[in-house]
């Protein structure tokens, strides 16, 4: 029979936006509910450059966590051409920040300080490579005369495929990946280079994004591809292989940014991420495979220590929000208003 109860350790999220100001109160404490630990993206307006800047967006981070939660907030410092170099040393020291955030300049939210060309950064990325600091990586060419949908495959063949030959030491994880090419390619590369996958590439695909009219609410970047795509990065979540781990890339935006002539990329996630990576490797009847994709393998590539605590999981319906208050907003989860499978019952 299929099991409807299940324990596991506690997960990670190896890739969550959180936001600033008065958005923690809701973010922080809807990651906090389930997960260990996060990576916190460093794309704020204006972006966080220094280690003294991440650690103190640490500190505000931390004043909204829930009294009865283990949670550790990870911080990342945002890669600009001009970054100082003495920044990766400092990465390399402080216990709280794990990495630096590559984002070509113009390729999503908040990217205008991000990189204009890999060149302008090789220096500070052989110091990456040297001191062992990650490089994660939002990977999609900005190039305007590139379909949308293509720009993760080129960025792949032109970008990250020299960057690693000519730095093999550098460890890279390219986040949320969306396509077959990025499945192959991390999965032919060394035991450096990892991905992350969200539970919003595992569910849909771009019809959903189209079915009976717009949805802004599935809008997000890298953009959702065609089903072969969804069925690749399928695979390479149930297969077990270590290189492919959990990033919820939980991005909130208020209603009327994503309701808009003009909508903003991110879903948000976080309210139901584990539920729904419960509910996506129970509808393929790999329950057994949740563990090491949500539990270990981003810590172990992170070459942090797996968690001590264990969450269970029910298979016990229950039904989202339709909203939640953002500040003044309102910010529109995943799933609004819809059944989910499984619960969190021992957190
Ligand atoms: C993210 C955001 O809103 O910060 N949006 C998204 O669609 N994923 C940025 C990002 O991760 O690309
Ligand atoms: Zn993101």
């Amino acid at each position: 029979m299929a099991s409807t109860k299940i324990t596991i350790t506690q997960p990670d999220d190896w890739h969550l936006h959180l936001r600033d100001e008065e958005a923690l109160s809701t973010t922080v404490p809807h990651s906090a509910k389930h997960f260990g630990r996060a990576i916190v993206m460093p794309n704020l307006d204006p972006p966080i450059v220094s280690a003294q800047a991440a650690l103190r967006y640490r500190e505000r981070i931390i004043a909204k966590i829930p009294p009865n939660s283990n949670f550790q907030p990870l911080m990342t410092l945002y890669l600009t051409d001009n970054m100082e170099p003495s920044e990766v040393s400092n990465v390399k020291e402080s216990a709280h920040i794990m990495g630096i955030k590559y984002y070509p300049a113009g390729a999503t939210t908040n990217s205008d300080s991000g990189v204009t060309g890999i060149a302008e950064v090789y220096t500070l990325i052989e110091k990456m490579a040297l001191l062992g600091v990650p490089l994660l990586v939002h990977g999609e060419v900005t190039d305007p005369n590139v379909d949308i949908f293509d720009r993760e495959r080129i960025f792949v063949e032109t970008i990250l495929s020299p960057l690693t030959e000519r730095y093999p030491e550098l460890k890279i994880i390219l986040e949320h990946i969306t396509t077959k090419d990025a499945v192959d390619f991390v999965k032919n590369q060394s035991k450096n280079i990892a991905a992350t996958i969200t539970i919003h590439h595992l569910l849909y695909n771009r019809n959903d994004m189209f079915f009976k009219g717009i949805k802004p609410h599935l809008y997000c970047l890298p953009v959702l591809k065609r089903d072969t795509h969804q069925r690749a990065l399928i695979d390479a979540a149930l297969s077990g292989n270590p290189k492919f781990f959990l990033g919820t890339d939980s991005a909130p935006h208020c209603q009327s940014e994503k309701e808009s002539s003009c909508g903003c990329a991110g879903i948000y996630s976080s309210p139901a991420a584990l539920e729904l990576y419960s509910e996506f490797f129970d509808s393929h009847n790999k329950l057994d495979k949740l563990e090491g994709f949500a539990s270990f393998f981003g810590a172990d590539f992170y070459g942090l220590p797996r968690n001590d605590k264990q969450v269970t999981l029910e298979k016990m319906k229950w039904r989202m929000a339709k909203d939640f208050s953002f500040g003044d907003q309102l910010i529109i989860p995943i799933h609004a208003g819809q059944d989910l499978q499984w619960q969190i019952t021992r957190a």
